[in-house]
């Protein structure tokens, strides 16, 4: 088996496995972030999945070759990359891509092409939802089902009243009219809310200045990346974590970014798929590899990256390796069950949404440093169709 690594931020295609079949390299096209505000994330995704790749990939019996394009989070530019991997570099797949808005820009091409694209991030409620297609199918989350059930559950904590904040994107947009919804159907009440710019917005002053202002019970919060962490430690110096109580997706304290983040995170309550922590033996092994590999903790980025890996090798198996039949591949994928660092995956084959628990947390400085600790889960959560007509082309 051959295994390369890549300089950050180089376009590069990559032979990550030989199965010595001597046929033509099945080839993904990776269509992430490697620059802008999501730039680690698209790294931790192709981390994990290259890991999935070099630890499974000799199973399918093929090469299996990564060829990286740069999304720069950017609608346009994705959707050229797109063409740009199927037409000229001929992919088998894509796997892409981290950000609603973008992932919203290439469903209708890559439905229309009859192109694999397994998202390995982007939550857009739409694609698992009205807009579902067979050729488009998710290892991660929808935005709804990471939000859905903090709503209920910060209502029984004693929490009346929020305020909402999210990035102005698609992504903010949905994580908030879920949670609103649900924390309504509760009882509680939301008092205001706000949408800073994604990429624009260094500075948080005027938008927590508005949020301390309508005295609310609790801020809740969706911001990734690089905002993330502005955000986390403008809400520190400004003086609203001993005032006010912080809560959201759980993306704002992921262990990609608590490193920069520090004590300030400590606090906040989040929801998200996957925690470090969970204490099984497919976990431990990827734990050791990631943190083998890349001398980081495996955050839930990379988790996404490493099932999406897996799941891809598990397809070529049931394909005899073959790439050939796309119909065949995504029906293949969508097919595919095995247990993974957060536990069972599983694609629900009426949305093509991922079904998971969902863990509730709280960051907490711990032997000296900040860390997610579980206060609940959520088991094996399944988005509703929410309009989906699966079509069986
Ligand atoms: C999204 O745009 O769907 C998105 C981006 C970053 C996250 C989560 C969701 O951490």
């Amino acid at each position: 088996m051959r295994i390369a690594r890549w300089a950050a931020g180089i376009a590069a295609a990559v032979v990550l496995s030989t199965g010595g079949a001597g046929a033509e390299p099945v080839k993904v096209g990776l269509l992430l972030p490697y620059s802008s505000v999501y730039a680690s994330l698209g790294e931790d995704i192709t981390e994990g999945l290259a890991l999935a790749i070099e630890t499974f990939g000799a199973e399918t019996g093929q090469e299996i070759e990564l060829v990286r394009e740069d999304t720069e989070v950017k609608p346009s530019v994705a959707l050229a990359k797109a063409r740009k991997l199927i037409y000229q570099d001929k992919v088998d797949m894509l796997v892409g891509p981290v950000a609603s808005n973008v992932a919203g820009a290439l469903r209708d091409f890559v439905d229309g092409v009859g192109m694999p694209m397994i998202i390995p991030n982007a939550g857009n409620d739409d694609l698992t939802g009205p807009k579902c297609s067979r050729w488009v199918l998710r290892t991660s989350f929808s935005n709804s089902q990471i939000n859905r059930g903090m709503g209920p559950w910060l209502k029984a904590k004693g929490y009346e009243t929020a305020y909402l904040m999210a990035a102005d994107y698609a992504a903010g947009r949905q994580m908030m009219d879920a949670f609103r919804t649900a924390f309504e159907g509760a009882g509680g009440t939301i008092v205001g809310e706000d949408y800073p710019p994604l990429a624009e917005t260094k500075d948080f002053a005027p938008y927590l200045a508005k949020a301390r202002a309508a005295e609310p019970d609790l801020l809740y919060v969706f911001f990734a990346g690089g905002p993330a962490v502005q955000f986390v430690k403008q809400y520190d110096a400004f003086g609203l974590r001993e005032d006010l109580q912080l809560a959201g997706a759980g993306w704002l304290t992921s262990p990609l970014q608590l490193p920069a983040e520090g004590e300030a995170a400590a606090g906040f309550i989040g929801a998200l798929n996957y925690v470090p922590s969970i204490d099984t033996p497919v976990n431990a092994a990827f734990q050791d590899a990631f943190r083998a590999r890349t001398g980081r903790i495996g955050s839930e980025y990379a988790v996404q990256g490493y099932d999406t890996g897996r799941l891809i090798v598990e397809a070529l198996k049931a394909t005899g390796g073959s790439a050939a039949d796309k119909a065949a591949l995504v029906d293949a994928m969508r097919a595919v069950h095995f247990e993974g660092p957060r536990g069972r995956l599983e694609i629900d084959p009426s949305t093509n949404n991922i079904v998971q628990d969902i863990f509730i947390f709280e960051t907490r400085l711990v032997d000296g440093a900040v860390r997610q600790v579980v206060v609940d889960t959520l088991p094996a959560v399944r988005d509703p169709a929410n309009g989906c007509v699966m079509d069986g082309r």
